[in-house]
């Protein structure tokens, strides 16, 4: 079988980059991670990386003269790299549109509750679980999703829910959920690798394995 080429960004700890790696050498998601990008020096998803012998790259606009280098360096690398398609795993920057429109349908994000909400600008880590506690609700959950050019925007390609307990803090909702997200990622990674994620217009929807 064709194995996807991905490129992996994360800017934090890396649970999801370190999870969809592990399922890439128990051969259950026919992937080859090509590179690991990262805006943050620091992120524990480097050290992950290097520690699998990925190749990273460290990549920061302000490092740039001006914002068109650093976009079309960043494409340049991608390509370098042979990464055809992306997985945004916990990424603080936004990706920028010449980026979206390179990898328009091959770009895929993790978000750590139901979107569309307690999705957007201010709501990653633990605000979406505080966000989510606060206004009470009793379910949560992850969604996986393709990126366009807004915030935690794009068709949905998977979600599932994550009971909210009344005894939990943001912490403890994280934890619940970040299982969830290690599970999740790496299957919807595979139903790509398989060839079987459609999209028409602006949903997408997992075809059944083909018979042959
Ligand atoms: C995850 O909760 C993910 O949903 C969000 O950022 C977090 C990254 O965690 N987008 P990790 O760095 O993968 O551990």
């Amino acid at each position: 079988m064709k194995q996807l080429q991905l490129g992996v960004f994360a800017s934090g700890r890396g649970s999801n980059f370190q999870s969809i790696l592990n399922h890439t050498t128990d051969g259950t998601l026919h992937a080859e991670i090509r590179l690991l990008l990262t805006n943050n020096p620091e992120a524990g998803a480097l050290e992950l990386a290097r520690a699998s012998a990925i190749p990273d790259l460290v990549i920061r606009k302000d490092d740039f003269p001006s914002r068109d280098v650093f976009v079309e360096t960043m494409i340049e690398k991608l390509a370098q790299h042979g990464v055809e398609w992306i997985a945004l795993a916990g990424y603080m920057k936004k990706i920028p549109q010449e980026v979206v429109k390179v990898y328009r349908n091959r770009i895929v994000n993790i978000h750590p509750a139901l979107l569309p909400s307690f999705g957007g600008k201010g709501l990653y880590g633990h605000h979406v679980h505080q966000a989510v506690l606060d206004y009470g609700c009793k379910v949560t959950g992850v969604t996986v999703h393709l990126v366009d050019e807004a915030y935690d925007h794009g068709p949905i390609i998977a979600q599932r829910p994550v009971p909210v307990e009344d005894s939990d803090t943001p912490d403890t909702l994280a934890a619940r959920v970040l299982q969830v997200e290690h599970a999740l990622y790496p299957e919807v990674l595979e139903i790509i690798a398989q060839g079987r994620l459609a999209i028409q217009g602006n949903k997408a929807s997992i075809l059944p394995h083909s018979m042959h």
